[in-house]
């Protein structure tokens, strides 16, 4: 039998659980940092050592984070459906959880890029990227992550799983960022759509919602019930 296309597209809210901080729960400073000064091609440009120590520092936590019953429910969901969740997260929880199907929209942290070719991606082994570490072209490595300002590669292939969802689900997003935002409405009206977060954010005129104002982990339990599982 073919499984139905089940769709999660999550942000930082489902790793609030995990210990990760959110973004915007931390009122616009990020880990005490405002991001112009440590997530665009500006920043890398003026202070690299400040953004590398601060993408180090995030890559400690992530892992050292395990991933919580949110993950680990839309992990087990693949028996039932055909898993696909794309992500706004650059932590590798979801992975961890043994969801299969992982689109990182904005990166993943625990890769890093050639900052002069961003098709060229390593694996990091361990927990830091140094700075005399280069690339295979000589360039500095830099954390394989999307900053602000620059393209997100991704959302082509993101929209088109979206249009193919029977179901959808957002978990912990404030859909305050564009363009991952807009991918909300690639899903077809008529696909049931589940929201999980304490506070629900503005999803405009979209229909067929159902919302669960709770966190990712209790909010996952009433999903599973509504899916029947
Ligand atoms: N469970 C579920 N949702 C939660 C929880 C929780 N325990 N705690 C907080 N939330 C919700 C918040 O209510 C908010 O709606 O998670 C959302 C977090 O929103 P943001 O901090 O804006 O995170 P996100 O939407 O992922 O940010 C998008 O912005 O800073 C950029 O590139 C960065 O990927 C990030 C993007």
């Amino acid at each position: 039998m073919i499984k139905r296309k089940l769709v999660v597209f999550t942000g930082a809210g489902i790793s609030a659980e995990s210990g990760l901080k959110t973004f915007r729960d931390a009122d616009g400073l990020w880990e005490g940092y405002d991001v112009t000064e440590v997530a665009t091609p500006e920043a890398w440009i003026r202070n690299p050592e400040l953004v590398q120590r601060f993408y180090n520092e995030r890559r400690r936590q992530v892992l050292a984070a395990s991933p919580n019953n949110a993950h680990l429910a839309i992990a087990a969901l693949q028996q039932d459906f055909d898993v696909e969740i794309i992500t706004q997260n650059i932590d590798d929880l979801h992975e961890r959880a043994g969801s299969k199907k992982v689109t990182h929209l904005h990166g993943i942290i625990t890769y890093a890029q050639s900052s002069k070719n961003p098709n060229l991606i390593y694996p990091i082994n361990g927990d830091e990227i140094n700075m005399d570490e280069v690339c295979e072209l000589g360039s500095p490595l830099r954390p394989h992550v999307v900053w602000f300002g620059e393209a997100v590669p991704m959302i082509e292939i993101a929209a088109k799983i979206c249009a193919k969802a029977d179901v959808f689900v957002l978990i912990g997003s404030s859909l305050a960022v564009y363009p991952a935002a807009g991918l909300v409405h690639y899903v077809r009206s008529k696909t049931p759509k589940f929201i999980i977060d304490p506070k629900i954010p503005d999803i405009g005129g979209l229909s067929n919602v159902t919302k669960i104002s709770k966190s990712a982990t209790e909010g996952v339990k009433d999903l599973l019930n509504y899916l029947k599982i």
